[in-house]
């Protein structure tokens, strides 16, 4: 405004006034501005004085320690009696750890086995490979037990039907019956029995088997029963039991006569009652190399 000013109290022209009023304006805007300076000036001053104070920042500080390794996911669930369950999902991989320093391996210094004689080579199998020993001749009699249906292998000894009688009720009837007619358990075979166990054209038995009605040769009962009676505690009797039970199962089955004595000679000129019953196998025995 005109009226304030103190430098040009009374202006006479238009123009001077508007001079005036530019000069009045550009006056005041002059010292503003130097105001504006000088409080700039002030403030970087202060700014230049912090920083001269404070100084400048360090470096930066070591990075921070790496984050724990992913959970290793859940387990699968097993499958139900069939394929095993799918293995659970992957846990959520981890920060990258730091590298596992290098294992340490320590190696055990090799040991020599200690040097072992072989055994000395005998007859038999014992070449060419070294091992064991060739089997004596009284090791193989004491395995050699078998007796063939002419009564080839028959050993020494004898007995009765009567002495028989005895051991039959000690050692046998516990499961074939008193009588051999067979009992418990159903497992036990009836030894006794004369009836014939086929009708002809009747597939089916129609009586138990038995030594009576089935077995062909007299010798193989003894080799039965001395290498496999009685069940519980096999290969304990002696000879002359086994002569002697197989003479009472014979007198049993009505085969022989109640006094019949049974040993290596008597015992393959029974004559079994099934005895032509079987059909010959033509095919030839295999030959043992
Ligand atoms: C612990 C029960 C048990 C005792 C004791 C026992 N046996 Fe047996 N016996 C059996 C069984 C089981 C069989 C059938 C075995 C098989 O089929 O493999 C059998 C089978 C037999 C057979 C064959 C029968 C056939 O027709 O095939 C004869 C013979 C025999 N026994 C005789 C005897 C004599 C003799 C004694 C007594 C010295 C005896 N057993 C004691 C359970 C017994």
């Amino acid at each position: 405004m005109a009226g304030e000013t103190t430098t040009n109290d009374a202006p006479t022209i238009k123009s001077g006034v508007f001079i005036n009023h530019v000069s009045l304006a550009s006056g005041v805007a002059m010292k503003r501005l130097t105001v504006y300076m000088w409080v700039t000036i002030g403030a970087l001053a202060l700014v230049l004085l912090a920083v001269a104070c404070v100084g400048p920042a360090g470096p930066s500080g070591p990075a921070g320690p790496p984050g724990p390794a992913g959970q290793a996911g859940p387990l699968g669930q097993p499958g139900k009696e069939g394929p095993a369950g799918k293995a659970g999902p992957a846990g959520p991989a981890g920060a990258p750890g730091k590298a596992a320093p290098p294992p340490q391996i320590i190696r055990a210094e090799p040991v020599e086995p200690a040097p072992v004689a072989p055994p000395a080579p005998g007859p038999g199998y014992a070449a060419p490979y070294g091992l064991g020993r060739g089997a004596t001749p009284e090791e193989i009699k004491a395995w050699d037990i078998d007796v063939m249906p002419d009564g080839t292998g028959l050993p020494p000894g004898r007995g009765t039907p009567a002495q028989g009688a005895t051991i039959f009720a000690q050692q046998c009837a516990g499961c074939h019956g008193d009588r051999g007619q067979g009992g418990l358990p159903a497992t036990s075979e009836v030894l006794v029995g004369t009836a014939p166990w086929f009708q002809k054209g009747n597939p089916r038995a129609v009586a138990p088997r038995t030594i009576g009605n089935y077995w062909p040769y007299a010798p193989t009962v003894f080799d039965y029963v001395r290498r496999a009676m009685p069940f519980n505690a096999p290969g304990s009797l002696k000879d002359d039991e086994v002569y002697a039970v197989v003479a009472w199962l014979l007198n049993q089955n009505k085969i022989i006569g109640d006094n019949d004595v049974m040993d290596s000679q008597s015992l393959p000129k029974v004559q079994m009652p099934n005895r032509d019953g079987f059909v010959p196998d033509p095919r030839p025995w295999p030959q043992v190399q």
